[in-house]
């Protein structure tokens, strides 16, 4: 495992949509738990393999509770419900925050690790988190989701856990 440099805003690639995973092999094992080592070694919730350059449509997060670290290949949006206000931040754009609406609840289909489909409901943290990601993989950074004028530069030390 090793942690692998975190793509920063202005890097062209975070604006790119990511491609199908069609096998599942040992390098995307190896992207899957070198990611996992990134997002936990930066304290995120969750991270995206164009976040470390590989444009791949796999994503990882960890709300750090008793499920611990999933892996979702290919995650699709099939249903959204409601809305919720949240706060968000990225590991691409360090210390920056803002806030906007996500859907208050999602149902995603993935296939996990071992090529299994699953299908998950989350809301809450895990809905935002889900979204944010799944952005990610179309291209998308929350910097240009938040609502006006709540983009905020926060000082490090008081820095959250960050998608
Ligand atoms: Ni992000």
């Amino acid at each position: 495992m090793a942690i692998r440099n975190i793509r920063l805003e202005g890097d062209e690639i975070l604006y790119k949509k990511s491609r199908e995973v069609d096998s599942i092999d040992d390098r995307i094992q190896i992207l899957i738990d070198d990611m996992i080592e990134t997002m936990h070694k930066f304290n995120g919730v969750g991270l995206a393999a164009v976040q470390v350059g590989i444009l791949k449509r796999v994503i990882v997060i960890d709300l750090y509770d008793e499920n611990g670290p999933i892996a979702l290949i290919n995650p699709r949006i099939l249903k959204t419900k409601g809305e919720q206000e949240v706060e968000e931040g990225c590991l691409s754009f360090p210390n920056r925050f803002g806030k906007m609406i996500r859907p208050a609840e999602v149902v995603v289909e993935y296939l996990d690790r071992e090529g299994k489909k699953k299908k998950l409901k989350a809301k809450e943290l895990l809905a935002q988190a889900i979204c944010h990601e799944v952005d990610h993989l179309e291209g998308e950074v929350f910097v240009n989701k938040v609502l006006p004028g709540t983009l905020e530069y926060v000082e490090p030390e008081e820095k959250g856990k960050t998608e």
